[in-house]
């Protein structure tokens, strides 16, 4: 479980001298990142990390050797497939895969195998990523550009852990005719156990507590579900665990998100709850994500594609700079990173900037890339900062 290691010290900030140390001393690393920009306005949103990423790496010392590919409406476009094995097997071959967006209008009546969601499916799949973390964190600044009124949401840190490579996304028989559709829902025991694992694990970390989300009263594979997290459960009883109805989390999630701190449930609730958590942090151009499996690791955006914006340089670049923040911390394990880039985000967020989706009353709204350059403005003053303080703690070590 050491690849969790990460996330916790965001929140724990323990042993961080002891990090910084360590971090400063490293010689260059290097990373392959397999780079996805997908459809809309993935590319674009992917422009504005992999610049940041630079200001990063310039600053910790990494080196990234990127090998861009397509993926979804535009790997149909030009390869008739929705992700080719050669680029899956490009992104097996890397440390990480950053992803943008994929889907659209354009390839709406295309079979469920030629959809541009089935490229995301299968990089999925093919890469074991069972864990999907999708942190909703409220940023103070942006407490107004929320639906939900402040008082609300200020305070809320909820931290959804969706289960990606099961249930009825892949569940099997499916299929439809013009008479009738039907889907598999199937969960087997190993599934629920690591997915309940991570979840258990992750509150700990965060000194928190698991809800795990299921509808247990209808369907027999929820109630298999909860069987299971209980047994689960077992192994971490300083964690506090309760269970809800999906139906009563959607609504307690717009109520009362306060009372959340780690959700778990199957990979289609967990597709629906992140959405309506989005909401909670003003956009869904806010909420990062990362799919995480024992081997691999992806970092994606949770929005979609927004095609009435793309190409026009309007579009919110924080979710996907948050996931290169997540890559940082999971990937790269350099947690210092990574708070540094959500400080940066922050503080351009207080100073008034803000791309339109999450415009706000005396804000000043800013283009993707203008967005970008004042996020690795402000990413750079506040490395500046903590060098001097290392230096500073350096040579309090040494004396
Ligand atoms: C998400 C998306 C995907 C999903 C689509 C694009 C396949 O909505 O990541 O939440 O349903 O998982
Ligand atoms: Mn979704």
């Amino acid at each position: 479980m050491d690849r969790w290691q990460g996330i916790a010290s965001t929140t724990s900030g323990k042993s961080l001298k002891l990090c910084i140390i360590k971090e400063e001393m490293n010689n260059q690393k290097s990373y392959k990142l397999a780079v996805l920009p997908g459809d809309g306005i993935g590319p674009e949103v992917m422009a504005s990390a992999l610049g940041v990423l630079d200001a990063v790496g310039d600053h910790y010392n990494l080196n990234f050797e990127l090998q861009t590919e397509l993926v979804g409406g535009a790997s149909l476009d030009q390869c008739g497939d929705p992700i080719t094995d050669e680029v899956l097997d490009i992104c097996k071959g890397s440390d990480a895969v950053l992803l943008g967006a994929v889907g659209g209008s354009k390839w709406d009546n295309f079979s469920q195998e030629k959809k541009p969601e089935k490229g995301l499916l299968r990089l999925r799949e093919s890469l074991g990523l069972f864990s999907n973390l999708r942190p909703a964190t409220i940023y103070a600044p942006l407490a107004d550009a929320s639906s939900l009124k402040r008082d609300v949401i200020i305070g809320s840190d909820v931290m959804v852990v969706r289960e990606l490579t099961g249930g009825i996304y892949f569940g099997e028989p499916r299929g439809h005719d013009d008479q009738g559709g039907f889907n598999t829902l199937r969960y087997k025991k190993y599934e629920v156990e690591r997915i309940a694992k991570v979840a258990f694990e992750l509150a700990r970390k965060r000194n928190g507590h698991v809800t795990s989300v299921d509808k247990a009263n209808v369907l027999d594979s929820s109630q298999f579900w909860r069987n299971v997290v209980h047994e689960v459960h077992q192994d971490y009883k300083d964690v506090p665990l309760s269970d809800m109805y999906v139906d009563n989390a959607a609504m307690q999630l717009v109520r009362d998100p306060k009372q959340f701190d780690v959700i778990v449930t199957q990979n289609m609730f967990g597709d629906i709850l992140s959405d309506i958590t989005a909401m909670i942090t003003g956009s869904l151009g806010m909420l990062p994500s990362a799919s995480v499996g024992e081997n691999h690791a992806m970092y994606e955006p949770v929005h979609g594609t927004a095609p009435e914006i793309a190409g026009q340089n309007k579009a919110n670049p924080i979710a996907m700079i948050g996931s290169v923040a997540m890559m940082l911390e999971i990937t790269m394990n350099l947690p210092r990173a990574a708070r540094q880039l959500n400080a940066a985000i922050e503080s351009v967020l207080e100073t008034g900037y803000r791309t339109m989706d999450i415009e706000t009353s005396d804000s000043i709204i800013v283009s993707t890339s203008e967005m970008r350059d004042h996020i690795i403005q402000a990413f750079e003053k506040r490395v500046g900062q903590v060098v001097s303080e290392t230096s500073y703690e350096l040579v309090k070590e040494k004396g």
